[in-house]
């Protein structure tokens, strides 16, 4: 029997009517809950990205605002831009889009945005709270969507076992983080993973996180397993309009036959970062970051 579908857009649009919910009741206090996304050049996908942002964040009644820089935007400046962001009490979450053009070091850039107004979850004090179990620290957007699609699918997390593929500092290694928390028993598989298929094969859950089209195959999956695709890959097709269509790193028409549940790409976990986006701004807003 082919997997239920976990669709991240419905799941994202509850998130984002919760967001609603919560901005409009900081507004009767006098809180407009605001998020500035800085884009320095003109990388297309990262275009699209932030312009995504600021118009999710005036949906759900926010204040969304981009602010686009040129490529050729040093170092200092931006740390300048930073430093005036944190200092601005209507600004309560700064999202820097990476990746930086190559001049630019990202860990400084992270380094300089205050914790509190760190909804991107990337600076290591919200590292560090959030693998603690501190209740006020940003989980990177990403996992943190994971983790609510599971629950909003009815998923038992608890005592499971979870294989992630991939350790980044975005998604890997923060679900690591995320599913500690939730009781999960945590594999993390990496390129250099012995006999990774068969590690694999042991999952009751699997994140697929590791950036390569269609990586996951079925004979990678046991039976009844769940199935998170984090992967957003580019392959040429030459049959679509574009060119090219976006898969995942599951493969996902015959995974779906051997999962119970499945998320798509398009569709499944992409919809939910900009929504816990939106989710960590109002709750630094509610927290008094200013
Ligand atoms: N680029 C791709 N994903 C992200 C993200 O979640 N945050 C930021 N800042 N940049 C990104």
């Amino acid at each position: 029997m082919p997997a239920e579908l976990i669709d991240g857009v419905a799941v994202a649009k509850e998130v984002r009517a919760e967001v609603a919910r919560a901005a409009a009741a900081l507004k009767t206090r006098g809180i407009t809950p605001g998020l500035t996304a800085v884009l320095v050049g003109d990388d297309p996908a990262s275009a699209v990205y932030v312009r995504s942002k600021e118009k999710a964040c005036i949906e759900a009644g926010m204040k969304g605002e981009a602010i686009r820089l040129p490529a050729d935007t040093t170092q200092a400046d931006l740390l300048a831009l930073v430093d005036k962001l944190n200092a601005d009490p209507t600004v309560h979450g700064i999202l820097v889009q990476m990746p930086l053009p190559k001049h630019i070091d990202p860990q400084a850039i992270i380094l300089r945005i205050a914790p509190e107004k760190d909804v991107d979850g990337f600076h290591p004090v919200n590292v560090g709270r959030v693998w603690i179990g501190e209740k006020n620290g940003f989980a990177p957007c990403t996992p943190a969507g994971v983790m609510v699609m599971l629950e909003k699918a009815g998923v038992r997390v608890q005592g499971a076992n979870v294989v992630i593929l991939g350790r980044s500092n975005i998604v890997g290694k923060p679900m690591v983080s995320l599913m500690v928390a939730a009781s999960a028993t945590v594999t993390v598989c990496h390129s250099k993973t012995r006999d990774l298929p068969s590690v694999v094969r042991g999952a009751d859950i699997l994140i697929a996180a590791i950036g390569k089209p269609e990586f996951v195959t079925a004979d990678m999956v046991k039976p009844g397993a769940v199935v998170i695709d984090v992967g957003i890959n580019r392959v040429d097709d030459a049959s679509h309009p574009k060119g090219y269509r976006i898969v995942g790193d599951v493969a996902f028409p015959t995974v779906k036959e051997i999962a119970s549940k499945i998320s798509p790409v398009p569709g499944g976990v992409g919809p939910m970062t900009i929504a816990m986006l939106l989710k960590n701004t109002v709750r630094a807003a509610a927290q008094g970051a200013q």
